[in-house]
Parts: structure tokens; C-alpha cells; sequence
């Protein structure tokens, strides 16, 4: 588990720009945390490390937004999501392990469509306003080592 401390939304974009150096092509990220916890702004910093040069918004009504970076990137945030076959309608499981990174807010209310393998990011609020407590959660095989030698964990 790797654990960060963040103070402004800069530093939260930050954190998540230097996981991307460790993501590749199928990986699935899920984002915990209350609204307003910096989901969304963790996803800008995901995009700014996969080099998407297009403003990063909240996908909350359209269910998934998809950028182009040296992957794509699918921002899905399940937030509004009513029933299950909702997530077929958006080709959901093609973009679990598919062909670019899938990033998923909210998973909690759809546990059951959830991979087995996956990043699970938790960010929790700190003390202050602005601070933030990101925990990085590599579960499974999938991810095992990944980080090994990197000092941060
Ligand atoms: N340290 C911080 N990290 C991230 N965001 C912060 C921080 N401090 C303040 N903020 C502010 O908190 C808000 C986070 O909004 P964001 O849309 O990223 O939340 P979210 O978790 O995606 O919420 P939702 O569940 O509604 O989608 C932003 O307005 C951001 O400027
Ligand atoms: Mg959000």
C-alpha cells in the first residue's frame, strides 16, 4: 500500500500523474471517497500523465467519458447509475482490461460488475479543508511486484 498526504488538488493531480508511470494498456482503477473527496481530480492527473490534452470533466450523467492519451482512458463514475444492465448499454465490460486504462468512481455501487484485479484508490479527508489522505491499494496478482524497488511503499 502506498500512502500520500495532500494538501491542494495540485498535489492530488500530482500523485495520481506519477502512478501513471507505473500503469499499462488494461489496468482498472477504482476510486473511493465522499463527494467532493477529489475523485474527478485525480482522473485530471491520470490524464495529464497519459497525455491527454483535452479538459477532463465529470462524467456523472453521461456514465463514462473517453480520452485519447498514449492509452485511452475511460472515466467511468457510476455515481447515477440505476440498474446493472445500464452499465451494458456502455459497453462496460469491454472496457475492464481492454485496450487503455479504465477509471471507475464510485464502484461501490455496483460491486458485482466489478473486476477481481484492480487499483483500489482510497481518498480520505484530512484535517483541514484541503488535505487529503490518498491511500494506493494494488490488489491481486495482475499488480503484484509492480511497485517493488520503487521506495515508495
Ligand atoms: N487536497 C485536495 N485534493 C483534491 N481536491 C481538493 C483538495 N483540496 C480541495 N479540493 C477540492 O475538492 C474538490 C474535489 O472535487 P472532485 O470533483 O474531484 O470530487 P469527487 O470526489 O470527484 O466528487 P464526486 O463524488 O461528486 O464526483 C475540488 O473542488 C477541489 O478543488
Ligand atoms: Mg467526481
Amino acid at each position: 500500500m502506498l500512502v500520500y498526504s495532500s494538501s491542494a488538488p495540485e498535489t492530488t493531480r500530482s500523485v495520481a500523474r506519477s502512478l501513471c508511470d507505473k500503469l499499462i494498456v488494461g489496468d482498472v482503477v477504482l476510486l473511493y471517497g465522499d463527494l467532493g473527496a477529489g475523485k474527478t481530480e485525480f482522473v485530471k492527473g491520470l490524464a495529464a500523465g497519459l497525455g491527454v490534452d483535452e479538459p477532463v470533466t465529470s462524467p456523472t450523467f453521461a456514465l463514462l467519458n473517453v480520452y485519447q492519451g498514449r492509452m485511452p482512458l475511460y472515466h467511468f463514475d457510476l455515481y447515477r447509475l440505476d440498474r446493472l444492465e445500464e452499465l451494458d448499454g456502455i459497453g462496460f465490460d469491454e472496457f475492464i482490461g481492454g485496450d487503455g486504462l479504465a477509471v471507475i468512481e464510485w464502484p461501490d455501487r455496483f460491486a458485482a460488475a466489478l473486476p477481481e484485479e484492480f487499483i483500489k484508490v482510497i481518498i480520505r479527508a484530512g484535517e483541514t479543508v484541503a488535505q487529503r489522505v490518498i491511500e494506493i491499494v494494488p490488489t491481486g496478482v495482475r499488480y503484484a511486484g509492480r511497485w517493488e524497488g520503487s521506495g515508495s511503499n
